[in-house]
């Protein structure tokens, strides 16, 4: 947050400041979204819907399962208010005070409070380059302990747009303790390269309770919508904590979102989701050969996870140079936690490849003023 105010204050100044923290798509919400959204407000659907979401939306998430060969039944899926409003109602749900929740170190900050909104608190597991910065089973044992409930994994994740390899997650599904639960954040599911080794965790067990947005392949972040998978037992739990906290998720959004499934709105995520991953793998080749190395080369998502210790200073001073000296804004690892985030800087490709080429040639510049320092 830093970043992005000095970001505005030099852009006040006059400064082009190229913007490769932005976590969101920089695109338009896709026509027959649009279309649909002014269709609801013309009829007048803007009451409160049930608590889990119109039913035709939730069929329609289903369907999108069920076209990816996963069974998914719409009473398993519950709308919520982004996943930000899902991981709030998964944290009501699974956790009570004093209990440990397990994630990422790197992964999304925002995981722990939503842990210790409810008095719960999050055990950080390392993962490095070597395991492409997700955990294995080995990892999650060696930090088990009594008060674990459960485990938050995001496949493709952020900061580092890697995915849980199939065995992983098939040896996390078999293997974790059987009152343990297994969340995973598929917010970037979608936003994959071509051949993917599974499109959702479900495809590979039936296991884990699936996290997910419109915000990132559906492009519609501001419009506040997502959904949760769950195993039938949570339904009711879940259902009644939505209706106490949310009332419902937005009413206009769930019936533009009834569109994003539309062949026409597809074909456009699916052209969004190529020059995503052009861009990620532009800037990838152009940050390996600075020396700014990407060690686990991205799955999914838009972001791109760079070891700038060749630069020769932490990443903290890296970004804020950066920033100072050559108008580039980029998030440095210490906002995904604390395992080597000194090495490690987040840029996201939520910009065109005119911006990626401009961005590489500033870079070449920094790494020589920076080395020479
Ligand atoms: C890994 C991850 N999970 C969850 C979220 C929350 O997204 P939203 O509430 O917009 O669906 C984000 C947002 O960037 C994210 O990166």
């Amino acid at each position: 947050m830093e970043l992005l105010e000095r970001a505005h204050e030099l852009e006040a100044q006059g400064f082009d400041v190229l913007h490769m923290e932005v976590g969101e798509p920089d695109f338009p919400v896709a026509a027959p979204i649009i279309e649909a959204a002014k269709v609801a407000l013309q009829r007048g659907l803007t009451q409160y819907t049930s608590a889990t979401g119109l039913p035709e939306l939730r069929s329609a998430v289903a369907d999108y399962y069920n076209k990816l060969g996963v069974k998914v039944r719409a009473e398993q899926v519950v709308i919520t208010s982004g996943a930000s409003g899902g991981l709030m109602l998964l944290a009501a749900a699974l956790l009570n005070p004093g209990d440990l929740l397990q994630v990422t170190d790197p992964g999304y900050p925002c995981n722990d409070v939503f842990a210790e909104a409810v008095g719960a608190s999050v055990v950080r597991v390392p993962v490095s380059a070597q395991t492409a910065f997700q955990p294995t089973l080995k990892d999650l044992q060696a930090r088990w302990s009594e008060k674990v409930r459960g485990v938050l994994l995001a496949s493709p994740a952020n900061p580092t747009g890697t995915m849980i390899a199939r065995s992983a997650m098939e040896e996390l599904c078999a293997g974790l303790p059987d009152d343990a639960f297994l969340i995973v954040d598929e917010i970037y599911q979608g936003l994959v390269g071509e051949q993917p080794e599974y499109r959702t965790a479900l495809s590979v067990s039936s296991r884990p309770i699936i996290l997910q947005s419109f915000s990132k392949y559906f492009g519609m972040t501001g419009w506040r919508l997502g959904w949760l998978v769950l195993p039938d037992e949570l339904v009711d739990g879940v259902r009644r904590l939505a209706q106490n906290l949310f009332i419902c998720p937005p009413t206009v959004s769930q019936y533009a979102a009834l569109a994003a499934f539309s062949p026409g709105a597809m074909e456009e995520h699916e052209r969004r989701r190529r020059i995503f991953r052009e861009r990620t793998l532009r800037l990838a080749e152009g940050l390996n050969a600075l020396g700014l190395t990407v060690p686990a080369l991205p799955d999914g998502a838009f972001y791109l996870y760079s070891d700038v210790s060749a630069a020769g200073l932490p990443a903290s001073a890296f970004s804020r140079r950066l920033l100072e000296e050559f108008h580039i804004a980029a998030t440095p690892g210490l906002d995904f936690g604390e395992y080597q985030n000194e090495r490690f800087v987040r840029f996201a490709c939520t910009v065109d490849l005119g911006v990626i080429d401009e961005v590489l040639s500033r870079l070449k510049a920094a790494v020589s003023r920076f080395q020479a320092s």
